[in-house]
């Protein structure tokens, strides 16, 4: 499979086209942002790991019943995957406070919840993404009852492999966003799954393994993402 043309290009990845209509070539970059791209950077390394690493999420999440986009790794930092219409909401699910969740309730990061919660954001960062609930998703045609009660149900059975997973890895899932699309009417999971987009505590130190170190200015950004990769074992 070979790229075609530049379909898209967004803050970390690139999108193109392929010969096959059905399949596109995500390539991920090192490129970093945080605060709608008011905050620009760079992390070495963090477009091969947030590929590889989503690449091995996506493949356990698939063995557990979470249909994804992904087609086949092509290399470090490019994977085909299948073509969708990505629905408009952010998906975020938390497992213990952190972020605008702590800072909303008036909470210090790191309690940790009696049940995990499910919010959405609605995608547009010309608002800022949002927070919406089901109703404003239906209201404004982002999804149908049927896609939100999909989505919901996988999100949550996402929260509960990944929980387990990082886990066995020494890292408890604070928190995290995915995103879903429509592929010839069904709902599955796109995207990516890495450091970016999730907040990954080490479980003894509770030292923070993900781009809130980028986001807030705390240093060792590489160091954390590699820490994480290491821990994946993936060859
Ligand atoms: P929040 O606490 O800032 O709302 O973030 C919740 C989760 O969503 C956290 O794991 C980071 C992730 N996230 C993204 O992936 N993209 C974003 O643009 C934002 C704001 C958060």
């Amino acid at each position: 499979m070979e790229k075609k043309e530049l379909l898209y290009e967004g803050k970390a990845k690139k999108v193109f086209t392929t010969q096959d209509p059905d399949a596109l070539i995500v390539s991920y970059k090192d490129d970093a942002t945080a605060f709608d791209g008011q905050k620009k950077g760079t992390i070495v390394g963090k477009g091969a790991i947030n590929n590889r690493m989503t690449n091995h999420i996506f493949k356990l999440l698939e063995a557990e019943g979470v249909p994804t986009h992904l087609i086949e790794e092509l290399n470090d930092r490019e994977t085909v995957v299948k073509k969708v219409e990505i629905v408009p909401l952010e998906v975020i699910i938390r497992n213990f406070s952190a972020g605008s969740f702590a800072k909303k309730l008036g909470m210090e990061e790191g309690i940790k919840l009696l049940s995990p919660t499910l919010e959405f954001s609605y995608k547009n960062d010309d608002l800022h993404d949002p927070f919406i609930n089901d109703y404003y998703a239906l209201a404004l045609g982002l999804a149908t009852r049927e896609e939100i009660d999909v989505i919901s149900k996988y999100a949550f059975k996402v929260n509960q492999v990944m929980q387990k997973y990082f886990a066995s890895l020494g890292i408890e899932l604070i928190d995290f966003k995915i995103e879903f699309g429509r592929y010839h009417g069904q709902i599955i999971l796109a995207d990516e799954v890495s450091p970016d987009t999730c907040r990954l505590w080490d479980k003894e130190t509770h030292e923070k393994l993900d781009k809130d170190r980028f986001r807030r200015d705390l240093g060792n950004v590489e160091d954390a993402y590699q820490e994480v990769f290491r821990r994946l074992g993936i060859q």
